[in-house]
């Protein structure tokens, strides 16, 4: 039988489409997935255009996969969001990859195999077709305990900084039926929490059957109502789509877990608006309170970018003392990246190298300080894991996740892998937390 690797990088939305790349080269070319290069006919890598690093890393890693091939035929694919945006300019650098996607073509992978098996080369499929792939795709599998899903895309907002309005395309939502559907049949595989997907998910804004529009709060009270999984979360919300009754969904929908990804990228309203984010600092930390009203032992969530062009000292310090009043349980932040074709790339930027560093190193610095206070609080407390596997082969250690998103550490067999298990939190770290089964 033949076989196919998929390689990865980049955000949640491409973790899934990986999963439904795999289901669909199963169900219709009859290749078996697998992760050793030199036993794969088929090698896709699934990319990221966000920052300037991943771009590099793809053709650092492409070219050490293809020299594992040897001489052996093999079929290289690259799509994802640099597949999208680059296109033909990837058989210039990687001559031998024989197909080019993106995102939101990937239901076309069969026909475009089918063209290569003929003798083809070189092909290259940018279309962005209107709301067809997840009606062509398989049904979705689920191998562990969380289920994610896809239910909304694309973007409108075009921050100055950001490739992912050009690479996924324009927002559009999934309809509330096909994903009350992929929830069900996720929970009826084995699923115990759902993770409901979206560049802005928030700003869904999906049709159920009797065409009445639904936004993410409706549709979080359906999937509640029609599905009998024990925990629902909900990825990556934008400031300007927040709502009231989002805000009221954490009070009133016991399935949903207290966890708010909402980010900021800057504490600095002048930065705030050359980014283009529509939204000044006050109006985040309103949502945050209002969160924290609605949710007290919840947890936030933010990202941030450090260096965007003519950001200043006061600028900066700006977002320091942001995060000083949230003191967020969880962040990821970055250094601007230089994105083609994006309006901060004419922006005058007269910051170096080491400007940035520094100020990363400051800005993760504090961010990891309230992390670990967070985490050393929960000590002493009790906390519901979703076990999702073993911590360490053969040590007798499993981990999961809290409904917060933090992950612990606590011993146990495998029997608890896909149970949620109360634990005790006995020590607190940067990153995790520490436990033992409260029996
Ligand atoms: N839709 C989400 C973010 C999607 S991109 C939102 O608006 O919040 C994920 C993260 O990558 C962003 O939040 C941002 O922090 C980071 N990012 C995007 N473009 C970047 C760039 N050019 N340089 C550095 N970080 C960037
Ligand atoms: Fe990018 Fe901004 Fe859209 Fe987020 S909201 S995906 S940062 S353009
Ligand atoms: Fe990267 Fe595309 Fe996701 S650019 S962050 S893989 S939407």
């Amino acid at each position: 039988m033949q076989k196919h690797l998929i390689k990865t990088f980049g955000c949640q939305m491409n973790i899934y489409d990986a999963a439904r790349m795999s289901d669909l080269l199963k169900a219709q070319c009859g290749t078996a997935p697998t992760e050793d290069p030199t036993q794969a006919d088929l090698i896709i890598f699934n990319t990221c255009h966000v920052r300037e690093k991943a771009e590099e890393k793809l053709f650092s890693e492409l070219g050490r996969f293809k020299k594992s091939c040897g001489n052996r035929k093999v079929v290289f694919a690259v799509g994802g969001c640099v597949g999208q945006a680059e296109g033909m300019h990837i058989f210039r650098r990687a001559p031998y990859v024989d197909i080019v996607f993106g995102p939101q073509n990937y239901h076309h992978l069969p026909a475009l195999l089918a063209r290569v098996a003929s003798g083809e080369t070189r092909i290259h499929d940018d279309t962005i077709p209107a709301d067809e792939k997840f009606d062509a795709l398989p049904e979705h599998r689920v191998s562990g305990a969380i289920g994610s899903v896809t239910v909304q895309e694309g973007c409108d907002k075009f921050c100055a900084f950001c490739v992912v309005p050009y690479t996924r395309g324009r927002e559009w939502s999934r309809s509330v039926d096909e994903i009350v559907r992929e929830c069900q049949s996720l929970v009826e595989q084995g699923a115990r929490e759902l993770l409901l997907m979206g560049q802005n998910v928030n700003a869904y804004n999906g049709l159920d059957a009797g065409h009445m529009a639904h936004d993410l709060p409706m549709l979080l009270h359906e999937v509640a109502m029609q599905t009998e999984v024990e925990r629902i979360r909900f990825v990556t919300s934008h400031p300007l789509d927040m709502s009231d009754d989002l805000i009221d969904a954490f009070a009133e929908i016991p399935q949903l877990c207290p966890y708010l990804h909402l980010p900021i990228q800057s504490g600095s309203d002048r930065v705030l608006q050359r980014m283009g984010r529509g939204h000044d600092a006050a109006s985040y930390l309103d949502w945050v309170e209002k969160f924290r009203k609605a949710a007290p032992n919840g947890a936030m969530a933010s990202d941030f970018i450090v260096g965007f062009p003519g950001e200043s000292e006061a600028d900066f310090q700006a977002t320091l003392d942001l995060v000083d009043v949230v003191r967020f349980d969880h962040a990821y932040s970055f250094k601007y990246s230089p994105r083609p074709g994006t309006p901060a790339l004419e922006m005058e930027d007269n910051l170096s190298e080491e400007v940035r560093k520094a100020r990363l190193a400051t800005l993760q610095a504090r961010l990891n300080l309230h992390q670990l206070e967070r985490n050393r609080a929960l000590v002493g407390s009790i906390a519901k894991v979703l076990v999702e596997g073993k911590a360490r082969a053969g040590q007798g250690v499993v981990s999961g996740r809290t409904s917060c998103n933090r992950s612990v550490h606590f011993a146990g067999g495998d029997d608890l892998i896909g149970q949620i298990v109360p634990v005790r939190i006995t020590e607190g770290l940067p990153n995790s937390l520490r436990g033992e089964e409260a029996l």
